[in-house]
């Protein structure tokens, strides 16, 4: 079995990789490899942080590795907050309070046109792939449903009726650009390695 480290902290993203990969590799995540550090994000783009993510796993420990960073970019907006979509209304700044902040800057904008955009950089055999995933929609006026997390509550995607805080998780995991980008990564490492 092959191994391959996912540069992330977060358990969920790890399990679902882990699950769709177990035919072939072995998933290590940060802490499997004692790496406690936190990377800091200082890229001005989605590609430029997923790369430092997995520059800095390379360059460590010389091990293939992926990463990934996604943002919600929002037209009127100038594409805002992108990168900034985690801290948008403040470093440390909860899911709830970036949300009111994006509803309070949409407020009265006729354009509410946006898009989820993933990008998952690979380094293997000392290469580096990138993958890109994304779904467009728009933003509603209020919040609408109880699942997912971050900005699904005001995100509906184009072709539905229903926000992705509406849907089961079952098909936003389908159809989400995170979903989009694992997908071709997965395809990649399946087919090439
Ligand atoms: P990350 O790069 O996956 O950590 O995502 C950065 C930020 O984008 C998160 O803190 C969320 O606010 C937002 N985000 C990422 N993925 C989703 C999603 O699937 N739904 C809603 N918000 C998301």
């Amino acid at each position: 079995m092959k191994e391959i480290v996912f540069a992330t902290n977060n358990e969920n993203k790890l399990q679902e990789i882990r699950n769709i990969l177990s035919d072939g590799f072995i998933v290590l995540g940060l802490s499997d490899i004692g790496f406690n550090t936190d990377i800091p994000e200082t890229g001005t783009t989605l590609q430029q942080n997923a790369s430092i993510k997995s520059t800095t796993i390379y360059k460590q420990y010389n091990i293939n590795c992926f990463s990934d960073d996604t943002g919600l970019e929002v037209e009127a907006l100038g594409n805002k907050p992108g990168v900034f979509s985690a801290r948008y209304a403040g470093i440390n700044s909860t899911y709830d309070e970036n949300v009111d902040k994006l509803l309070q800057e949409l407020k009265g904008v006729e354009n509410r046109v946006a898009a989820f955009s993933t990008v998952i950089s690979l380094f293997l055999n000392g290469k580096e792939y990138f993958f890109e995933g994304r779904i467009s929609g728009t933003i509603t006026h209020k919040r609408h449903g109880e699942r997912g997390f971050g900005y699904d509550p005001v995100f509906l995607p184009d072709g539905y009726n229903v926000t992705f805080a509406q849907m089961l998780p079952e098909l936003k995991n389908k159809i989400s650009h995170r979903a989009l980008a694992t997908k071709k990564l997965v395809f990649f490492l399946q087919n090439e390695v």
